[in-house]
């Protein structure tokens, strides 16, 4: 396995390097068996003699102030051996200077601009986070030059986002997209789940119990999916950022057919997030 931080990133981007053999997972670290599924696909989608680049960058540009940048769990040791056991070729672990040039500043930079679905549901909750998001996966996109990139569902926004940003700007990779992998209780897996403490991880248990709810109520149409989601969320006495019913394609739900939903809560300090599918009846459908 190799480790690149700043410097030869000629090895990432030599031109004779046959383009359909490189798989490619970014990530913040902190890599949990998440993690492991999308580097598993990636290998997946290379064969054995491919290539599988994994990235660990804790991208400043998609925190806001006052979130938790500082405080985002780091462990390059841990990732490595993460990375070793699953057979990965590149660990690309650059410095902000190696992806931005010195230049992190929101205000000061070019960034990618996400649209309206940027200003959506998480992008409503914290402004400037896709056009962070997007930016640097466009940035690693064009260093690690993939032409497969696997993202995971837990961040279907995200998913979505990216998938559209390289519709919309022509960058020539096929993404790929993983469903979330939970731990016993559904709880999604997630970096910042260190943080909570044993009470509030049982509470965090709720979200996956509401989204199963509401998957239960979807033969009843949209409205009922909503109010047995917050009943959950009522009883355990949590309040959501956000909870929505969309299309697949995050666009409106429709009446009947596939539908999305989307969960965003804090426990304490911590802002946790998770989705699912849901088959929609329809009040006159059933
Ligand atoms: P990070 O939160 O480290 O996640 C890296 C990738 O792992 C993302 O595609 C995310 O959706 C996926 N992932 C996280 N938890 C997962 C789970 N429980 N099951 C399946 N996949 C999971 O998302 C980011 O980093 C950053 O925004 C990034 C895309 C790297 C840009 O900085």
């Amino acid at each position: 396995m190799k480790l690149i931080h700043d410097e030869p990133l000629e090895g990432l981007r030599e031109p004779g390097a046959p383009r359909a053999s490189r798989a490619f997972v970014p990530t913040m670290g902190a890599l949990h068996d998440g993690h492991r599924a999308l580097i598993r696909q990636a290998r997946g989608a290379v064969g054995p003699t491919g290539e599988v680049v994994v990235s660990i960058f804790v991208n400043p540009t998609q925190f806001g102030a006052g979130e938790d940048f500082d405080s985002y769990p780091r462990d390059l040791e841990g990732d490595l051996r993460v990375c070793e056991d699953e057979g990965v070729d590149i660990v690309y672990a650059p410095s902000a200077r190696g992806v931005y040039g010195g230049n992190d500043d929101h205000g000061e930079r070019v960034m990618v601009d996400p649209g309206p679905l940027g200003r959506q549901w998480e992008g409503a909750h914290r402004p400037g986070h896709f056009a962070g998001v997007l930016t640097v996966v466009s940035i690693l996109l064009n260093q690690v030059r993939p032409n497969t990139a696997l993202f995971g569902e837990k961040d279907y926004q995200q998913l979505e986002l990216v998938r559209r940003m390289c519709r919309d700007l022509s960058i020539d990779v096929q993404i790929v997209g993983v469903p979330t992998v939970r731990d016993d209780d559904g709880l999604a897996l997630s970096s910042r789940n260190i943080n909570l403490d044993p009470d509030q991880r049982r509470a965090a248990a709720t979200i996956p119990r509401a989204l199963q709810a509401g998957q239960r109520a979807a033969a009843d149409g949209s409205v009922a999916v909503l109010e047995a989601m917050d009943t959950v969320f009522a009883e355990a006495g949590l309040t959501p950022d956000y909870r929505a019913l969309c299309a697949p394609d995050l666009g409106r739900a429709p009446e009947q057919g596939a539908g999305r939903l989307l969960v965003a809560v804090r426990i304490g300090r911590t802002r946790l997030i998770d989705n699912c599918p849901v088959e929609l009846g329809g009040v006159h459908g059933r």
